[in-house]
């Protein structure tokens, strides 16, 4: 298959024998990456960037709900990588799910094919690489997943769709940022803010990232691959009409900009009605006190004259930014793929099993820096811990329930070790994120969807509940917490398997505000997980041991 070549087939399929973990009806979609070193100058400076297929962003992953995804990774770089698809969320395979602590990384020189079936979801996501810190030289791409044909969706098809990845970016190389981390800085402030891999000018020279036809209308879809500021998303004279966020189609409400978190994406509709010349989308981080922009160009077909200088202005401030998150609806009307019970329109009327409050803590000195949640500074041991569960060697890797459900009182004495979580299967568990810092936090949660019911300033209190959103919050994978605020999540953990809880800042993952929560199914039943597939690789302790027999039935 020539490389990068996407091939659409149906059932008929080599893999079917080695590979029993996708159903066999849904059709497949084939890509193929070289992963690769480059040389590229986003800001004028040339500089060391990850491409995949000769690609800054990486190619874009495109498909419908259900199908299956098969990913073959060709690593040419000289570090083990892995890659993970934010927001897909792997139903019983958490074996495909990219993290450190679910999969060996791909070594290099050597190729791994990823399988894995995007189930009953529709949106904007993208993937980016989970190791080192790979992340700050690229490696991360757009995913499109469409509805199934029967399936309707509650806009008219536009007549086209553009990808924005956009980001924060620095000039250092992943490994000089490595060093700082590793040696008790921080990675500081961003040199730009890219779009697509690129920042325009304003020279008049700029090529335009996109053309529109006048009177269209276009779909955009935006997703945050920084690696730490928030930024503010903004077309000039175009406002954005949300249509879908992470996963959940929205209320449609109509924008001047948009404020998108590290690791959140949306999807807005724009439509072309403007006097046909270029326009500056602009993406610039908030809540800093240098605001970094970067910006691109949307051309209007025959349109005649350049983007006006003047750009619009960004909001000031995060009580914007709260009140815009306090304005995100799901649309309960809209029909749309949703797993169950996450998709239940009657979530606020589940009874809450475990209450889970995270508060990260940051300690510094002797040339190091790092960061915890609950007084737990998680670390990556050598074998990953989901193969350790199924080889049934976890005391020899690590211990569940390192960290406790409520924050110490004291937090600053840290603990560096791995962080598993042990949560009984199917619990209805309510997590609130507190922040104490000045700066805006974002968590990620890896295998499901969670109802992202309120961001308040000040403390959490039981108290606070009567606050939450309890009928059209959205059903989404990635939640921002405001200075001095918490949030609070709520999700039954019905996706047996071990789960990345994350922060989606670079610098604080990496310096381990993290956790991982696990759980098996107690029936060990094959509809609640699959079996360890034959083809993951093996490294660590459990490199050369014989494969346990099939655990699940
Ligand atoms: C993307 O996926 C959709 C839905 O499966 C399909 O209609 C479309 O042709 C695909 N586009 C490309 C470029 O593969
Ligand atoms: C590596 O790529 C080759 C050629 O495409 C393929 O046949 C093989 O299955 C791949 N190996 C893995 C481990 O994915
Ligand atoms: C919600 O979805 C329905 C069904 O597709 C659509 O008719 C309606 O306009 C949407 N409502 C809002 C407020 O966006
Ligand atoms: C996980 O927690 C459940 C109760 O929630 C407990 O019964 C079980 O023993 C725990 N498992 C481990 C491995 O700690
Ligand atoms: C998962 O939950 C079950 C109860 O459903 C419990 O018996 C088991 O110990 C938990 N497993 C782990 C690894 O935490
Ligand atoms: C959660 O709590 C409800 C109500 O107390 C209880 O019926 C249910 O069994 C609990 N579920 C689990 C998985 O612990
Ligand atoms: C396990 O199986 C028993 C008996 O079939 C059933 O009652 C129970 O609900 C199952 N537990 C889970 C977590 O699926």
């Amino acid at each position: 298959m020539a490389r990068g070549m996407i091939m659409l087939v149906s059932l008929v399929c080599l893999l079917a024998g080695a590979f029993s973990v996708v159903k066999g009806e849904d059709p497949y979609v084939f890509y193929t990456w070289d992963v690769t070193y480059g040389t590229l100058s986003p800001l004028g400076v040339p500089q060391q960037v990850i491409l995949i297929n000769g690609q800054f962003p990486g190619p874009r992953i495109n498909g419908s709900s259900n199908n299956n995804f098969v990913i073959n990774v060709f690593n040419k770089l000289d570090e083990p990588i892995l890659f993970t698809f934010l927001g897909v969320q792997h139903r019983k395979n958490s074996w495909q799910d990219g993290t450190p602590g679910t999969q060996c990384p791909i070594p290099p020189g050597t190729n791994f094919t990823y399988h894995f079936q995007i189930k009953d979801q529709i949106g904007t996501f993208f993937y980016y690489p989970t190791t080192g810190l790979h992340r700050a030289a690229g490696g991360f791409g757009p995913i499109r997943v469409f509805s199934r044909l029967l399936i309707p969706v509650p806009y008219p098809d536009p007549e086209d769709e553009f990808d924005f990845i956009i980001g924060d970016w620095h000039t250092k190389s992943h490994s000089t940022l490595r060093k700082f981390l590793d040696s008790g800085r921080s990675i500081g402030r961003p040199d730009g803010v890219l779009i697509n891999g690129k920042s325009a000018k304003g020279d008049g020279k700029d090529d335009s990232l996109f053309t529109m036809k006048a009177g269209k209308t276009y779909k955009f879809r935006v997703c945050n691959v920084g690696m730490k500021n928030s930024l503010n998303f903004r077309v000039q004279n175009h406002p954005l009409k949300l249509v879908e966020m992470e996963g959940s189609h929205v209320v449609q409400n109509m924008y001047d900009s948009l404020d998108v978190h590290v690791g959140q994406c949306f999807t807005a509709l724009v439509v072309a009605d403007k006097e046909p010349k270029d326009y500056y989308v602009v993406a610039s981080t908030r809540f800093s006190k240098t605001q970094v922009v970067g910006k691109g160009i949307i051309r209007y077909e025959n349109g005649k004259g350049p983007a006006s200088p003047e750009l619009p202005e960004a909001p000031v401030g995060w009580a914007w930014s709260l009140n815009q998150f306090r304005s995100f609806r799901w649309n309960l009307t809209a029909s749309a793929a949703r797993p169950n019970p996450q998709g239940s329109y009657k979530y606020g009327q589940i009874p809450i099993n475990r209450t889970i409050k995270l508060v990260h803590s940051i300690s510094r000195g002797q040339g190091k820096l790092r960061y915890a949640l609950n007084g737990v500074s998680h670390v990556e041991p050598e074998t990953p811990m989901k193969l350790a569960e199924y080889y049934g060697i976890v005391d020899k890797v690590f211990k569940y329930n390192n960290m406790p459900d409520q924050p110490p009182a004291n937090l600053d004495n840290m603990v560096e070790g791995p962080n598993v979580l042990n949560i009984t299967f199917r619990q209805f568990v309510e997590i609130i994120i507190e922040n104490h810092e000045k700066s805006v936090q974002s968590y990620n949660l890896d295998g499901y969807s969670f109802f992202a019911v309120a961001i308040e300033p000040g403390k959490w209190s039981p108290e606070k509940r009567k606050n939450y959103n309890l009928l059209d919050a959205l059903s989404r994978h990635t939640i921002q917490v405001f200075p001095k605020s918490w949030a609070a999540i709520l999700l039954t953990f019905d996706n047996a398997g071990m789960w990345n809880l994350r922060s989606e800042i670079l610098e604080n993952r990496y310096l381990g505000q993290q956790l991982y929560i696990s759980n098996l199914s107690e029936n060990k039943s094959l509809r609640d997980e699959y079996n360890l597939p034959d083809f993951v690789l093996k490294c660590g302790i459990v490199k050369d041991m014989p494969v346990p027999p099939p655990l699940y039935t």
